[in-house]
């Protein structure tokens, strides 16, 4: 485990570090579909920084192989807590995304318990889950997975709509990250008239529009051109700490690791 790397079991205990320098300018996020949440402005402490907000205890992800099993992950232990910017990092099969999909509630373990805020995730049913996601959670892939027919502000009010929001309201939520993402001249294109990093850029907005505490990111930056994907490496920083994100981002990018205050380095299904 190198130096810049916290005990999983104790968990990273950064205080909000801010990444490289904003190009973003002041602009303001509010909460902008009426969710019953508190305004969010930029820097403000609207959430409540370093409580534990998510622990994996001995998580364990195995599948059936021949007569036995393989097992991906071997008893994980983690910690993360609210404002952290944690990046786990690892050569290829390691098993960085099976667990960020465990982490997001978007697999289940085979053995071990996620909690988030104490509760054990693992207990819930998949549709009590699926809520819990689109409140708490925003989700970044390598592969922007928009929707080809639909324009970027449409992707990107997509949940919104689904959360039962107000046409007017999605939009208004869509528009302004959009904006906020430098992309307010792209609106009405269609995601293949866009170039790789607006692409990633509105895949961003769609996994922020709902206002979500935690933001995960798996190999955000692995499809784009090293400029561009420094740019959007950036970009992760800048709107962790405008919209007050606690930030989870699973990559093979050593480079892009030593950007973040915490660092875990994971092999073959355990940490390092
Ligand atoms: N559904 C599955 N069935 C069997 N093996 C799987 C499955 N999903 C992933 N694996 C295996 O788990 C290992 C870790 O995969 P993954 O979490 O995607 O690694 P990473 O994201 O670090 O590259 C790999 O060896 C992969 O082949
Ligand atoms: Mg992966």
């Amino acid at each position: 485990m190198s130096n810049s790397t916290s005990h999983p079991k104790s968990g990273p205990k950064s205080g909000p570090k801010s990444g490289p320098r904003s190009a973003l300018g002041g602009f303001s996020v509010r909460s902008p579909i009426g969710s019953g949440r508190s305004e969010m402005q930029p820097g403000s402490a609207a959430r409540a920084w370093g409580e534990t907000l998510i622990q994996a205890q001995v998580v364990t992800k195995s599948y059936p192989m021949g007569t036995g099993r393989l097992e991906i992950l071997k008893g994980i232990d983690l910690e993360i807590r609210s404002g952290d910017a944690l990046c786990i990092v690892g050569s290829s099969g390691a098993g960085k995304s099976t667990l960020l999909h465990i982490l997001g509630t978007l697999d289940r373990p085979t053995l071990g318990k996620v909690l988030y805020r104490g509760q054990d995730l693992t207990k819930k049913s998949d549709d009590e889950l699926a809520a819990f996601r689109n409140v708490s959670m925003g989700f970044v892939f390598q592969f922007h997975h928009l929707m080809a027919e639909f324009t970027a502000l449409e992707n990107v009010m997509m949940p919104c709509r689904i959360a039962g929001a107000s046409p007017k309201d999605a939009r208004a939520a869509a528009e302004e990250l959009l904006t906020l993402l430098g992309l307010a001249q792209r609106l009405h294109h269609h995601p293949s008239e866009l170039s790789g990093g607006e692409q990633q850029r509105v895949a961003i907005a769609r996994a922020l529009v709902r206002k979500p505490e935690v933001l995960f990111a798996d190999e955000p930056t692995g499809n784009l051109d090293t400029v561009n994907g420094e740019k959007i490496q950036d970009l992760f920083f800048e709107l962790k700490q405008k919209m007050n994100l606690t930030l989870v981002v699973v990559t093979h990018d050593e480079d892009f690791a030593k950007k973040f205050p915490k660092v875990l380095h994971m092999r073959d299904g355990h940490w390092l």
